[in-house]
């Protein structure tokens, strides 16, 4: 195959990722766009394939048979409520086939290595290997595998940016001294403990912003390793995952209303004093029987559905596409509202309510929602809680001030389902359970709504 044709083929698989980043961005298109990027990927291994003449052909089948069997039933298998740890490890092996292949070229090139190509490398094989690290413990976390809780302690962040600096420091001196291999591997030694600290110190519930952050670096070391084989696809390939995984991990912490800082050195979570959760018990607030809200409901003219992490945890989408299917029989208008933050990965509830076939209508997001909570009779509020809480508009010191929520306040009637007067995520109080015009119907989310549901049924 041409040298040529191989180009033209790199370009269409460029054209195909950066189109399947677009269509990935809508509820409806995302389908198409995840075709788009398997297309671009076959494209692009087969040109490399056929650019190279590779001498162990064997070795290569054996290669991509290994991970097709050991990838496709993970692929297949790993439930919804999975996919970020799913992602985590994908980004694993991702970034240590990078640091490895910047090892390989490091030790192939030898004595001729120039100052430059050391540089490059270096700076890919910190990211790659601190990436690999960071993403192990990601997905530890996230399977309960060890402590969601972050592990910090006095000097924490002084003692990992340390390790951060010796990293680069020793990057330098191998610039200067290439043929000192030590420096390579006490420099992987470096960036690896870097990246061991950095995430054990990250809250579990903050593990879908880091895997983001770390999906950028990922990139960024393919990009880095793109200019060390001469090789555009990798660049532009690189740069692309790096900087929409930067891009999605701003929106992230935009929509918490936290800084990237703050998500990664803040250590949120780790005390109890985060929380200004105080029980409740001063106030009072009203709980319903199921039969009260149906009745509620039954006479409903439209109805706004809020879904958030608790509808995941109860694996509810099935019954709360049922309670919407009850509604629209007994002609309620009824929508879902979706915060870009509910539930603890970006698009959770997008992707639950889509295995639901719940119609892409009929989810409204959050800016497009608010302003028709004001002339909707019942709010049906489904495991939500941090992306509901009025706390993020009044009280300043709260940790979710600035955070825009969905104005569930202003529905007429507002529902909460949920097991117990409980915080969220934040560890903060809701006010809204104490509203005079508040239900609160309290149990786990699937057995509340199937019971819910058989008792709207019963009704004429
Ligand atoms: P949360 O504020 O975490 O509230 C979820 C609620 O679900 C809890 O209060 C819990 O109350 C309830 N719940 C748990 N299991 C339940 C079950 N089986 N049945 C019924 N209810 C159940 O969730 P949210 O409103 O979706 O907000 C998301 C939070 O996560 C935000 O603070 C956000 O910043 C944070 N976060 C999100 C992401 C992304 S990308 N989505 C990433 C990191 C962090 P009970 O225990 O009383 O039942």
């Amino acid at each position: 195959m041409s040298q040529d044709f191989v180009q033209y083929l790199y370009i269409a698989s460029i054209l195909l990722f950066a189109l399947s980043l677009k269509w990935m961005s809508g509820v409806s298109t995302s389908r198409r766009g995840n075709w788009s990027a398997i297309l671009g990927i076959v494209i692009a291994i087969l040109a490399t394939l056929f650019a190279f003449q590779i001498q162990r052909i064997d070795l290569l089948v054996l290669a991509i048979v290994a991970g097709s069997v050991v990838g496709a039933p993970i692929g297949l298998k790993v439930s919804m409520t999975a996919v970020p740890q799913r992602t985590a490890v994908s980004h694993a092996f991702g970034s240590l086939a990078v640091a490895l292949v910047g090892v390989s070229e490091f030790l192939q090139r030898g004595q001729s290595i120039d100052s430059v190509t050391v540089a490059v490398l270096s700076a890919e094989m910190i990211l790659g290997f601190l990436t690999f690290i960071g993403s192990c413990i990601a997905f530890a976390k996230l399977q309960g595998l060890i402590s969601g809780r972050p592990t910090v302690y006095r000097g924490h962040n002084i003692v990992s940016l340390s390790i951060l600096a010796a990293a680069i420091a020793t990057a330098a001196f191998l610039v200067l001294y290439p043929s000192m291999e030590i420096l390579l591997f006490l420099m992987i030694g470096f960036a690896l403990i870097f990246g061991f600290l950095l995430v054990m110190g990250i809250g579990g519930a903050d593990m879908p912003t880091v895997i983001a952050i770390l999906n950028s670096y990922a990139g960024l070391s393919a990009a880095a390793l793109g200019f060390i084989l001469d090789n555009r696809l990798l660049i532009v390939a690189g740069a692309l995952d790096g900087s929409s995984g930067l891009i999605l991990a701003m929106i992230m912490s935009q929509a918490m209303n936290r800084s990237f800082l703050n998500v990664l050195f803040g250590g949120v979570g780790a005390k109890k004093t985060d929380v200004e959760y105080k029980g409740g018990q001063e106030r009072t607030a009203q709980t319903y029987a199921i039969e009260d809200v149906a009745t509620v409901l039954s006479s409903a003219k439209s109805v706004i559905i809020v879904p958030g992490y608790g509808m995941a945890v109860a694996q509810a989408q099935h019954v709360v596409k049922e309670l919407s299917d009850v509604l629209l029989e007994r002609g309620c208008n009824v929508k879902f509202a979706i915060h870009p933050v509910a539930g603890r990965m970006p698009g959770h509830m997008n992707v639950l309510l889509a295995e639901a076939n719940v119609p892409y209508d009929q989810l409204w997001e959050m800016e497009r929602i608010n302003s028709l909570f004001r002339e909707t009779d019942v709010a049906v509020v489904v495991g939500a809680n941090d992306v509901t809480n009025p706390a993020a508009r009044t009280r300043p010191n709260s940790p979710l001030y600035g955070m825009p929520i969905l104005d569930v306040d202003k529905a007429k009637s507002i529902v909460f389902i949920k097991r117990s007067f409980g915080p969220g995520f934040a560890g903060v109080e809701n006010d809204l359970f104490y509203l005079p015009n508040t239900m609160m119907v309290l149990g786990d989310a699937k057995n509340v709504l199937t019971e819910l549901i058989a008792s709207l049924r019963s009704m004429k």
